[in-house]
């Protein structure tokens, strides 16, 4: 064989490192819906089916943490049926699939206001966090009636509390404070955001968070993402150069 001919085996891409926290914006159920002939309804079920198998695969690729945006706190916008059938599924998701998660070590939390939700599903989101708290394989956050401003906002009210109260002085207000008072303080912030459906925007999604992630936006509808999609987001990302203000790319994960 020449030098020049190229080898008839290519050498087996290298497995890549898993960013540590990915979060994703499921869009694109209705139009992959509408595509078909079905209902908005249909595409809602089969964007579940797609969340599982996306599930499985952050945890076979190694992520550790995956959000996933689930309803917005401006959803609430959409027709009463649309509502109705997105909070069946929420409960349907995690009637049927708690165990299976709970059983694969996957630890559950949930961010958004959960105040003003309907007692039932309130009910179930608190047993699956409950349930699942000592897991230790992937953390799966699930956004949900969830607005970025708005927890933003839940952050500044409970700082003004403190402030009143006399705790804190408004100098102590800093950003990293801000963050301590989220709804999830404890998780990293985002490596990777991955939008489906060829939209460009994060319409309220982790807007805080967001400060040095970096944004992914595939054609995709969610109901087709597969592990597939999954890798080549991970791997679009792997081509970027995070510098976070300074000069030097940081490397890791
Ligand atoms: C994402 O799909 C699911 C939710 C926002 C709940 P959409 O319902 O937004 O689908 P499109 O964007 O209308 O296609
Ligand atoms: C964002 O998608 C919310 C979720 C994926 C849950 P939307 O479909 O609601 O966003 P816009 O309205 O296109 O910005
Ligand atoms: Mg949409």
């Amino acid at each position: 064989m020449s030098r020049l001919a190229m080898p008839s085996n290519p050498p087996p891409i290298q497995p890549f490192e898993a960013p540590r926290h990915v979060a994703i914006i499921m869009d694109g159920n209705g139009r992959w819906a509408s595509a078909r002939g079905l209902t908005r309804g249909e595409g809602h079920r089969r964007g579940v089916e797609a969340l599982r198998k996306t599930v499985r695969a952050a945890g076979e690729i190694g992520i550790s943490y995956l959000t996933i945006f689930s309803f917005s706190a401006e959803n609430w916008s959409r027709p009463p049926s649309e509502i109705r059938d997105l909070m069946g599924l929420l409960r349907r998701f995690i009637r049927n699939d708690l165990a299976e998660l709970h059983q694969n070590r996957v630890k559950v939390r949930v961010i958004g206001e959960r105040n003003d939700l309907d007692p039932e599903i309130r009910r179930l989101l608190d047993e699956a966090e409950e349930l699942t708290r000592n897991n230790d394989k992937l953390t799966l956050i699930v956004a949900f009636n969830y607005g970025a401003r708005q927890e933003i906002a839940r952050a500044a009210a409970k700082l003004a509390a403190r402030v009143r109260a006399g705790e804190i002085d408004p100098s102590a207000v800093t950003a990293d404070l801000i963050g301590q008072n989220l709804d999830a303080p404890d998780l990293p912030d985002p490596d990777l955001i991955i939008r489906t459906s060829g939209e460009q925007r994060l319409s309220n999604f982790l807007l805080w968070q967001a400060a040095y992630s970096e944004l992914v936006f595939v054609p995709t509808y969610w109901p087709d993402f597969d592990r597939a999609a999954l890798e080549g987001a991970i791997a679009e990302y792997h081509r970027r150069e995070r510098r976070f203000g300074g000069l030097i790319a940081q490397t890791g994960s």
